[in-house]
């Protein structure tokens, strides 16, 4: 039925898709459903009573400043710890270069907002996170992309895509969304050195550089651009944007991210920011800023990473025992995500279907390709589900794996299930 918003809606609307991940997650929100489809972190490890304490000394103290509006960079103090955050890992920035905004997910469209023409080129990986392509498509973005191997965007195929005149590169230098795979150090300094050859910006989403459970922490892209220029400290040279976030290292519900940017893409990102929300919310940045204090988000990231490597390698563990051959997949070392592989010919939503029958739930991957493919791919999070979940998730995922391997193989039959005995 026709009804009076039909022909009202703006050409861009058309572009706009829903998120194949937030349309599962009502179906996994019932409850005898094991879901790895979502990005969510393990509820069990948010820290209430800080968060508690917080709320309560943020009121005692600060007032109704705390229920007031704010600026629109965000609460100083807060852009203040943060500058001295990015210190820790190599780079000297002010407050001025930090803006704070409602998730890194505004971030992304404050960024499409702010440089995306209808027909611009994004230079992307292939495979990359769906939440940057949806907030792009409606600005019209296309796209060009890069592969992604165990080693990251694979830079000897950059130089290529980097002569379609990008507008900028968008890169996950670590424990990547969706694969889980790093960018090696060596890559990194390629990346930086082509994108400054061609003088294409970069754009570094790092939501879970904090998260390693195993290697050596790698330097962030943001920090290598600003090496070896004639400066004995890296010095911030504005040609990397870098995102990161407290959604995974506190609580995605604060809704609480971080931009560091040159002042004059700063002044356009408050531009577009106060069209969009005049301000992140001050009550939520004045409680962030009070639970960091005395260094308890250190020790909690510490914690988040035991939770998770035991949950990695439970899944891992699993995978090897319930999966049948001709399945690959990912081994990270960090973050929330691993990546497989099926044998070709078959289709991660047909194995979703089946999957769904058994109550288990993964995100297929062809929504991750910004130009098409991948349908032979899905994405799987670890971080959500607890041990036993994981366990029994994997089990089931292995009995329809099996079964539709088998149906290309030649009709040969599932194999019977395998006894899951898991080292802990
Ligand atoms: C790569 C990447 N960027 C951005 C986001 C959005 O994060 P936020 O919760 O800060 O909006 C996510 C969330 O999963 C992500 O994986």
């Amino acid at each position: 039925m026709q009804t009076l918003w039909d022909y009202r809606f703006a050409q861009r609307t058309q572009r706009m898709t829903g998120s194949v991940i937030r349309e599962l997650l009502k179906f996994t929100e019932e409850p005898d459903v094991i879901s790895f489809a979502g990005g969510m972190p393990a509820p069990e490890i948010f820290p209430l009573v800080e968060v508690e304490e917080a709320t309560r000394q943020v009121l005692r103290d600060a007032g109704a400043q705390a229920l007031q509006y704010g600026a629109t960079e965000g609460y100083r103090p807060l852009r203040e710890m943060i500058a001295r955050h990015t210190a820790r890992f190599g780079l000297r920035i002010t407050p001025e270069s930090v803006l704070i905004t409602s998730g890194s997910q505004q971030a992304l469209d404050l960024l499409g907002k702010v440089f995306i023409n209808p027909g611009d080129r994004i230079l992307v990986e292939e495979p990359t996170y769906l939440g940057a392509l949806q907030a792009w498509n409606a600005y019209g973005a296309e796209y060009v992309t890069v592969p992604v191997d165990e080693g990251g965007m694979v830079t000897p195929a950059l130089e290529a895509a980097l002569r379609t005149g990008p507008k900028f590169i968008y890169v996950l230098p670590n424990f990547q969304n969706p694969t889980g795979v790093t960018l090696q150090l060596e890559r990194r300094r390629q990346l930086v050195q082509l994108a400054d050859r061609y003088g294409v910006p970069i754009v570094e989403d790092d939501p879970y550089g904090q998260l390693r459970f195993s290697g050596e922490h790698l330097p962030p892209i943001v920090t290598l651009d600003g090496h070896g220029r004639g400066h004995d400290e890296p010095r911030y040279r504005g040609n990397v944007i870098y995102l990161s976030t407290f959604s995974k290292i506190l609580a995605p519900g604060l809704r609480l991210a971080w931009v560091i940017a040159p002042p004059e893409v700063i002044h356009r990102l408050v531009q577009a920011k106060q069209g969009a929300d005049l301000h992140t919310a001050t009550f939520t940045q004045m409680v962030a800023y009070q639970v960091a204090q005395g260094g308890f988000l250190d020790r909690h990231v510490r914690h988040i990473r035991r939770v998770y490597k035991e949950r990695r390698d439970i899944m891992l563990a699993a995978m090897d025992a319930c999966f049948p051959p001709g399945v690959r997949w990912t081994r990270p070392n960090g973050g929330l995500f691993l990546w497989v592989t099926l044998p070709e010919g078959l289709d991660a939503a047909v194995v979703l279907k089946a999957a769904l029958e058994l109550k288990v739930a993964f995100v297929p991957g062809a929504s991750f390709h910004a130009c098409g493919g991948g349908a032979n791919t899905f994405r799987l999070n670890f971080s959500n589900a607890t041990p036993e979940k994981i366990q029994e998730g994997i089990a089931r995922l292995g009995r329809v794996l099996s079964a539709q391997v088998a149906l290309i193989d030649g009709a040969r039959p599932p194999q019977p299930e395998r006894e899951l005995v898991l080292s802990r």
